[in-house]
């Protein structure tokens, strides 16, 4: 199965990535905007995460992409991470699917439910498949955007402990997480503290979007 491709790095026997961009293309014009078109200059980051989601292992060697890490989506605002990763799930079967959430959304839970909510979406994250109990994948949208929270007079970071607790499932249960992040590494330290960037860089193989990667709002 060869693939048409101008760039050296885009090549694979598994994925047919010229198909895959007209599909994305397509359904990013009917969900995400009549707008949407696949710019040439993402076209190394979706080759990225196609190899993930194929799991075309040969690839995944040459661009060291763990399959059986998560992927944390990094880039400026607006550059496309949420989108992409909303027209992806459109190509994985309902057992590879994940749910996306955005954090904002979990701290208004935890606001409202307490923490039940860290539980819900770490611990208590699975879903009966084919008669089987199997984890819950979640893409955490926009990492970092959240604030620490007050409940009951104790400082909690909601997306901290989730992460926390889904790193102990991920070796335990091989429970899978996604993010998207304007955050860098360092930004990632600064705001849930070295025991989650060590276990987020164990966790999520990090696909980036260049620092420079334009704001498609404008
Ligand atoms: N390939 C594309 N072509 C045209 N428009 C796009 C494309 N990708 C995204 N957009 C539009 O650009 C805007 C930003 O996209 P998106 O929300 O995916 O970015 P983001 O990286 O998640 O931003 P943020 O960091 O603010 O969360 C959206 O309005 C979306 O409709
Ligand atoms: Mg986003």
């Amino acid at each position: 199965m060869a693939n048409r491709s101008d760039s050296e790095e885009i090549r694979s026997n598994i994925i047919q990535f010229d198909k895959c961009l007209e599909f994305l293309e397509k359904a990013g014009k009917e969900y995400i905007s009549s707008k949407f078109r696949i710019c040439r200059e993402d076209h190394l980051i979706l080759f990225k995460l196609l190899i993930y989601f194929y799991r075309d292992e040969v690839n995944a060697k040459r661009h060291s992409i763990d399959l059986h890490k998560g992927i944390l989506i990094t880039g400026p605002v607006g550059c496309g991470k949420t989108s992409l990763m909303t027209l992806l799930r459109f190509m994985l079967s309902p057992k590879e699917q994940y749910i996306i959430k955005s954090t904002r959304d979990i701290t208004l839970e935890f606001i409202q439910d307490g923490y039940t909510v860290i539980n819900k979406y770490s611990k208590a994250a699975f879903q009966q498949t084919s008669g089987e109990l199997s984890p819950k994948s979640y893409c955490f949208d926009d990492l970092g955007v959240e604030s620490n929270i007050k409940y009951y007079g104790n400082e909690t970071n909601v997306m901290a402990e989730i992460l926390l607790s889904r790193y102990d499932m991920f070796i335990s249960r091989h429970m899978l997480t996604h993010a998207t992040t304007n955050l860098s590494a360092s930004e990632i330290e600064s705001c849930y503290g070295n025991r989650v960037r060590s276990r987020l860089r164990e966790m999520m193989n990090v696909i980036a979007f260049d620092k420079e990667a334009k704001d498609k709002r404008v």
